[in-house]
């Protein structure tokens, strides 16, 4: 029995591009490294060179020498969730552009996970990573600070100037935009469908939401009923609605404010198996404004989150702390825009 051995052809390197092109191996390396220093007619015969034989630089070389690779982290909470799909084609355009490229690790929702990742990152060299944080314990992303790998926090608003740089939304803002919205069609009684309260984001949500019924002379505590789910998934949200509707039917909501699409477009879902209407039995806001929610029928009316920018954001401030001597940390704060579509309506309009 013939064996075939596995013969990888040997990779081209530096020497071979240099012999090409008929230059010295010094030059093909400022081509790689500050192209500006190389008059553009022998850039062009290296490029040349590069394409005929098909060159790929060596990264790992480069890593060895300077301890760090081109590669950062995208530490994500739950890449289920369609918010981060466009968060995360922010971050490696941003990346790209600066020639990095991105590793994309789930938290799945679990501190667990967030360590493991973190410490994968490490293990790794990557040069940086963007986190969203799975609550409010930062000791991870300290952890990796010390070591010597650049972080930001993406989706979190409490992270502070002397831990780190962030880039987040003005959650409770947007809060307060979903209970305006909800006051101004009449509803003063609205349940909050959330997950974790150990997730900032959601907690200021809320937050915003109390404000908006303080701020219309209405009792919050009367006003604004909780109901928390394990996790901020649609199957959750599904899950959820015999606690929505627990009362009975002189007793349910008219108006609930889900702490983000993927729990609203699960709820919309519970509730018409139930043969219940949004919005004229219930009506449902979320928060996200993901692809999804103009997508079912009728459309969910969310609070918009700038999420490719805050994606770009976010690498941005990490490749100035990779590349500026004097970078200092900075937060970025968004603001979210309500996006009103059909499956919120005014009470008077329902009372059936
Ligand atoms: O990841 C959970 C939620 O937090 C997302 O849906 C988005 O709202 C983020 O801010």
């Amino acid at each position: 029995m013939t064996t075939r051995s596995r013969t990888t052809p040997r990779a081209v390197g530096i020497t071979e591009v240099a012999q090409q092109a008929g230059v010295s191996p010094g030059t093909v390396s400022n081509v790689l490294n500050r192209p500006e220093r190389v008059a553009e007619a022998t850039r062009l015969k290296v490029e040349k060179a590069i394409v005929e034989l098909d060159y790929v630089r060596n990264s790992s070389g480069s890593s060895l020498r300077s301890g760090r690779s081109d590669a950062v982290g995208l530490l994500v909470l739950d890449v289920t969730n369609p918010f981060f799909t466009e968060v995360a084609r922010g971050v490696e355009e941003e990346a790209a552009e600066a020639g990095l490229a991105v590793v994309l690790l789930n938290s799945a929702e679990t501190q667990e996970r967030q360590r493991r990742n973190v410490r994968l990152l490490a293990e790794q060299r990557a040069a940086g990573a963007v986190v969203m944080p799975v609550d409010d314990d930062l000791s991870d992303l300290l952890w990796l600070h010390s070591r010597g790998t650049a972080w930001v926090a993406l989706d979190r608003g409490d992270v502070t100037e002397d831990v780190g740089c962030s880039v987040s939304v003005d959650n409770q803002a947007g809060g307060a935009a979903a209970g305006r919205h909800l006051i101004g069609l009449g509803h003063e009684h609205v349940t909050f469908l959330t997950g974790p309260f150990a997730i900032e984001q959601v907690r200021r949500r809320h937050e915003g939401l109390r404000d908006a019924f303080t701020e219309a002379g209405l009792d919050p505590d009367d006003a604004v009923r909780v109901i928390e789910q394990p996790l901020l998934n649609s199957a959750q949200g599904e899950r959820a609605v015999d606690a929505v509707l627990a009362g009975g039917p002189n007793r349910r909501p008219r108006a609930v404010f889900c702490a983000n699409d993927q729990l609203a477009l699960g709820l919309m879902k519970g509730l018409g198996r139930r043969g219940l209407r949004v919005p004229e039995d219930i009506s449902v806001i979320g928060y996200d404004n993901v692809d999804f929610a103009d997508l079912v029928h009728p459309g969910l009316t969310t609070v918009a989150q700038p999420k490719y920018e805050l994606g770009r954001s976010a690498m941005r401030l990490l490749v100035s702390a990779l590349k500026e001597p004097d970078h200092v940390h900075r937060r970025v704060l968004f603001t979210p825009e309500l996006v009103v579509r059909g499956s919120t309506a005014a009470l008077r309009s329902l009372q059936a």
